[in-house]
């Protein structure tokens, strides 16, 4: 109800008359009255003028399921939107509706995570109102080992929304980081239930600095956003369906194949370290090397001094540049 007065309203040029909306949604005034109230705590601007009717004059920057749904344009990859004002972890949550049985292609999102988690059981910073905190979850039919070339799929999805919504060009660090002048941006979060050969379902947790303008102290030298980098708000739901329709797209050229030949290209052209020395670190091990690109399977192809092509697995290790996190 309260998703179809906002259609009416986003819809209408000027006002809507209380009356239309109780006719198309068969209603008492009192019920629309008390939704569009509704609508205002959640912070849209609605004028109301006696003889007719109401207007929206401002809409918030949330990243509610028909905020994004209204951006979103007609596909039927997303069967289902979940959005949360306040929620422990889009990860944890979009595991538990699959561990209860959806088995559908479905978005979580929430406006502030008390639980945030980055990878290597680190947490990940979520404060309320400013960034994208969302989870995919998928049930790809696909080799388990190849689940892992689902965080690169949905690297170039975020390069391409964010330079489509910002005119950013933003940098992938491979695996799982985007890159905006030297800084994160974003971070992936994959996560799979698997047998030996078969998935049950993959979770992709995606946090994006959108709007966030300070950072908590340890992470302020690596940690940037979209606002600081783009000196511009950006519109969240909006960037959030930029990002389901490209990765949709991505995703079904890599599920034909279950690997990165048609987007390997595209892939090394955004390559932060592409032809960069950089340093792998395995545990105490420290390899040198030159970052040459993907290879079709996902792994990073890096030259050693003696001129042989080390493949490095996602998962095992991690990339730094020569001197510091870039
Ligand atoms: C990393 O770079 O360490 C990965 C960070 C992933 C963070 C996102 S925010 C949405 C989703 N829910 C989580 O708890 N984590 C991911």
């Amino acid at each position: 109800m309260k998703e179809k007065v906002l259609l009416m309203l986003k819809q209408s040029q000027s006002y809507v008359s209380g009356q239309e909306m109780c006719n198309a949604l068969g209603v008492s005034r009192t019920a629309v009255w008390k939704v569009i109230n509704q609508l205002k705590e959640e912070g849209y601007v609605i004028e109301a003028v006696s003889n007719k009717g109401y207007s929206l004059s401002k809409t918030p920057n949330t990243i509610t399921e028909y905020e994004v749904r209204s951006h979103l344009e007609d596909s039927a990859f997303l069967d289902q939107i979940v959005s949360y004002e306040v929620i422990d972890s889009t990860n944890v949550k979009a595991k538990q509706l699959a561990n209860e049985g959806k088995n559908q292609n479905l978005l979580v999102l929430a406006e502030e995570q008390t639980a945030g988690r980055g990878r290597r059981g680190r947490g990940w910073s979520s404060p309320k109102g400013s960034g994208i905190w969302m989870s995919l979850l998928l049930h790809p039919q696909i080799a388990p080992q190849n689940a892992s070339m689902l965080t690169l799929v949905s690297a170039l999805a975020l390069v391409k929304a964010i330079k489509e919504v910002t005119q950013l060009e933003a940098q992938i660090k491979w695996p799982n980081d985007i890159i905006l002048n030297g800084k994160k941006v974003c971070g992936i979060l994959t996560e799979m239930s698997s047998e030996v050969d078969y998935i049950h379902y993959v979770v992709i947790g995606i946090g994006i600095n959108a709007n966030t303008t300070e950072f908590p102290e340890e992470i302020q030298p690596i940690a940037t956003s979209l606002q600081l980098a783009g000196n511009k708000e950006v519109n969240r739901a909006e960037l959030v369906a930029v990002i389901m329709k490209h990765f949709e797209r991505y995703y079904e050229r890599f599920i034909k194949t279950e690997d990165m030949r048609e987007l390997q290209e595209e892939y090394n052209n955004s390559l932060v370290h592409k032809n960069q020395n950089v340093k792998i670190i395995n545990g105490s091990t420290i390899t040198e090397g030159i970052a040459r690109g993907i290879d079709t399977d996902g792994s990073l192809l890096v030259e050693l001094e003696e001129g042989r092509i080390l493949p490095v697995i996602s998962g095992e290790v991690s990339v730094r540049g020569m001197n510091g996190y870039v």
